[in-house]
């Protein structure tokens, strides 16, 4: 497994609708694994593959305390509710975070990485919200496309964040938890 560097705001690679996996194999394995690695050593919950500057709709998620969680071509088949949370941040864009309106319940279907079909809900949750970022992410979305306004946006200073970026905000009210 390799860590590999990522992707900034400005890159072309996180603009690029991502291809669809045609076949899942020891490539897609190796990528999936190094994109765990690559988003458990920048502390994020979420990584896509633009992320990393690879334009395959791959998508890897790190709830805490669960395993990781590997999604291939997914689709957001649902969505419903309408919330505003705000502290959502990316390891793309790092320093800054922004108060972004994500849904309440989100229903993915994906392939699992031994090519079996799986539907992934959430609601109100962590989950919920890095479900549609990560998805964002594959179709060349970023958080800040979502902002009303730049007034959204906040700068962080180094005391914001003690232990570095994460990827995709926690429950608005807890902001260290990302
Ligand atoms: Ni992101």
């Amino acid at each position: 497994m390799t860590v590999r560097p990522i992707r900034y705001l400005g890159d072309p690679a996180l603009r690029r609708p991502a291809k669809k996996v045609r076949r899942i194999d020891d490539s897609i394995r190796r990528l999936v694994d190094d994109m765990i690695e690559s988003m458990v050593a920048a502390q994020g919950v979420g990584l896509a593959a633009p992320q990393i500057g690879v334009s395959l709709r791959v998508v890897v998620l790190g709830m805490p305390e669960q395993e990781p969680l590997a999604l291939i071509n997914p689709t957001i088949v649902r969505r419903s509710g309408e919330r505003r949370l705000e502290g959502e941040g990316c390891l793309s864009v790092p320093g800054y975070r922004g108060a972004v309106i994500r849904s309440r319940r989100v229903t993915v279907r994906a392939l699992d990485i031994t090519g079996k079909e799986i539907r992934v809900k959430a609601e109100d949750s962590l989950l919920a919200q890095a479900l549609e970022h990560e998805v964002d992410h594959i179709n060349g979305v970023l958080y800040v496309d979502r902002l009303d306004s730049m007034d959204d946006l906040q700068k962080l200073d180094s005391s914001g964040w003690s232990s570095g970026e994460r990827e995709v905000g926690a429950a608005p009210a807890t902001a260290d938890a990302r």
